[in-house]
């Protein structure tokens, strides 16, 4: 059977670049979304493009591969839609292993460094089973993908199903939502600096993160979903190099050459006060080496917010 991918939450960030790049390779393409965290258009000609949930999606298909990546993942967004958030990744998890399963397609799925919570090991590697609040304002999303990840993991054992799950780290670039509160640091801190508005940092901006250009991300992804031999791995996916927000500030008013001040508010519930990805397993299993370092990154994603490419 020829390449044929079914992609849940392909018309987001993340999902679009790997449509395109799936696309490219010649798979054919299908992509389920709510268009719930962005209703712009990002897909491209050549993908069959299907509005509809995760949770319910159904069709007669047989697919090669099934990626998972319907999600809330802005803390805001998921902290005021915390049954939307869970429903996604649990009845949507299974729904889509159901169709994995009675394709015989390999199934991916993007869990996420939330699962680490406030770790203690930085940086932190696949085998930290993580600090997390388990029924606090985060909660929906942490345990939502922590869930999915027990769901996989009982699928792969249960039923022999290849099943590969991958955490991202902070990964930014062009198309990562950017509207008003539910935009990520990296987008609201290039919006504001482009408009000198104020840049808000909550709590002391000491808190560091650890940030993955997108093409960096599409190539990981790629070779984790398509190498043989790789079932019911787990796997990191992000950068080593940690930085503050304080710093992270500091390198986009340079870039933008901006005016805005920075104001600082309290800190959010829960937030995790280092992050940074130990990729050794991602080295090893598919050589993974993050080829684009953040000045550069963060130039290519002020371009393009600035309506550049
Ligand atoms: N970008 C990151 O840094 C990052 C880090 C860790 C994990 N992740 C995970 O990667 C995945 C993709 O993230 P992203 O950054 O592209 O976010 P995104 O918001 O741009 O994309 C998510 C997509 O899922 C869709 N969606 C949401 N709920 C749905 C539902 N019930 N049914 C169908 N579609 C639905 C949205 O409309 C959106 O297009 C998410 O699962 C997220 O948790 C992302």
């Amino acid at each position: 059977m020829s390449n044929n991918i079914l992609i849940f939450g392909g018309n987001g960030f993340l999902g679009s670049h790997l449509a395109e790049f799936c696309l490219k390779n010649g798979f054919k393409v299908t992509v389920i979304d709510d268009l719930s965290t962005m209703d712009r258009i990002n897909i491209q000609n050549g993908v069959k493009f299907i509005r509809a949930k995760v949770e319910t999606y159904n069709d007669e298909e047989e697919y090669t591969h099934v990626v998972h990546l319907a999600a809330r993942p802005s803390p805001e967004d998921y902290i005021d839609h915390p049954l939307d958030t869970l429903s996604s990744n649990s009845w949507g998890t299974q729904n889509a292993m159901e169709i994995a399963r009675r394709s015989g397609a390999t199934f991916m799925y993007t869990s996420s460094s939330e699962v680490y919570g406030n770790a203690s090991v930085i940086p932190t590697p696949e085998t930290y089973y993580g600090y997390v609040n388990p029924n606090g304002i985060r909660s929906c999303y942490d345990e939502g993908k922590r869930f999915s990840e027990a769901l996989i993991m009982s699928y792969h054992r249960y039923y022999k199903m290849d099943t590969r799950i991958q955490r991202p780290f902070n990964v930014y670039g062009p198309r990562i939502r950017e509207d008003g509160q539910y935009g990520r640091v990296i987008p609201r801190f290039v919006k504001a600096a482009l408009n000198d508005e104020d840049i808000i940092i909550f709590g002391d901006g000491k808190q560091t993160r650890s940030f993955l250009y997108i093409d960096d991300w599409v190539s990981a992804t790629w070779k984790f979903l398509t190498m043989r031999g790789l079932s019911g791995t787990v796997l990191n996916i992000g950068a080593t190099k940690e930085i503050s927000i304080n710093d992270l500030a500091a390198r986009i008013l340079e870039l933008t050459r901006s005016k805005s001040k920075i104001v600082y508010k309290p800190s959010r519930v829960d937030d995790p006060t280092r992050r940074s990805a130990d990729i050794s397993l991602a080295r090893k299993l598919i050589g993974f080496e993050p080829a684009i370092d953040l000045d550069k990154g963060l130039s290519k994603t002020i371009s393009w917010f600035k309506g550049g490419k």
